[in-house]
């Protein structure tokens, strides 16, 4: 049996950034507290909180003393700034592809235009946009929306990260018959989910047996899950290596393996060798039959 990597899995550049960041302040003997779960992963999420970094979800949980952390998601400035008030240190992990879109929206608010961001309006990282441009800015799902959005002045319209291409774009050319003036579009959607299902997809069609190592809660993992099912209908998404279960190996030549942007690759290698070790005994058993 061959146990088969996707071109492209796990942590993505803004996630990896992160999480180097919070280990060096760590390192150097901080109190680490972050705004929020650090990444959608229970088992790196419990492998730093050995490293004594724990979660809070409001600014004001935070203590002198103490090092602040900032999610790759980005947080408002009004955040930001309490942060940096009651910490002794902010440590910024705002993925630089997210603070792109902060500083996109700023900018247009600066100048009196509306900000319109396609994605989901209660994802932090919408949430800290908004921020951005207060009182100038609309976030809204996708073009079904548009029709509760007022006349707009120069819209400026941007995505969330991690939206598809194709409900940004719709959505955009819907918003122009919402303004007068001149609609700035900017592609703001990073590579990474996309690289990621592309990878899954190129090889689902050569696998027997599909697992997707991701968070149950981790939406880039379960929309790669969709992704491989479409051709690989033993597709799996599984969070550790005791959710594996044998007999879904039976006869299989080609295991595939990809992973969602928060998984950590220690947990990837765990993974990959117990499904190795799975497939050495299962040939050893069909050499002994
Ligand atoms: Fe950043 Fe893209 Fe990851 S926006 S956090 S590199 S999915």
């Amino acid at each position: 049996m061959q146990v088969l990597l996707a071109d492209e899995y796990g942590f993505c550049f803004g996630v990896e950034r992160a999480v180097e960041m919070v280990e060096e302040a760590v390192g150097h003997g901080d109190t680490v507290r972050s705004l929020g779960p650090l990444i959608h992963n229970e088992q790196e999420m419990q492998r730093l909180g050995e490293h004594g970094v724990t979660t809070i979800s409001e600014p004001v949980q935070i203590k002198r003393g103490e090092t602040a952390v900032i999610r790759a998601h980005g947080v408002t400035p009004d955040v930001q700034r309490e942060l940096e008030e009651k910490a002794s240190k902010v440590v910024d992990a705002t993925c630089p592809f997210v603070t792109r879109v902060q500083k996109l929206a700023a900018r247009a608010a600066e100048k009196d235009r509306h900000v319109v961001i396609v994605g989901s309006p209660d994802h932090p990282e919408m949430i800290g946009v908004k921020g951005y441009a207060p009182d100038h800015a609309f976030v809204i799902r996708d073009e079904t929306e548009v029709a509760g959005l007022p006349r707009l002045r120069n819209p400026l319209v941007v995505s969330q990260t991690t939206i598809k291409a194709k409900t940004f774009f719709d959505t955009a050319e819907a918003i122009k018959t919402k303004t007068d003036g001149e609609v700035q579009v900017v592609n703001t959607i990073c590579s990474a989910t996309r690289d990621r299902q592309d990878a899954a997809r190129a090889l689902a069609g050569m696998v027997d047996v599909f697992y997707i190592i991701g968070g149950r809660h981790s939406s880039n993992s379960v929309k790669l899950l969709a992704v491989c099912e479409e051709q690989c209908r033993k597709s799996y998404l599984i969070e550790t290596k005791d959710e594996i279960d044998v007999a879904d190996l039976a006869g299989a030549e080609r295991v595939g393996v990809t992973a969602g942007a928060s998984t950590p690759q220690w947990l990837i290698r765990k993974i990959v060798e117990h499904i190795d070790h799975l497939g050495k005994l299962s040939d050893e058993s069909l050499t002994l039959a």
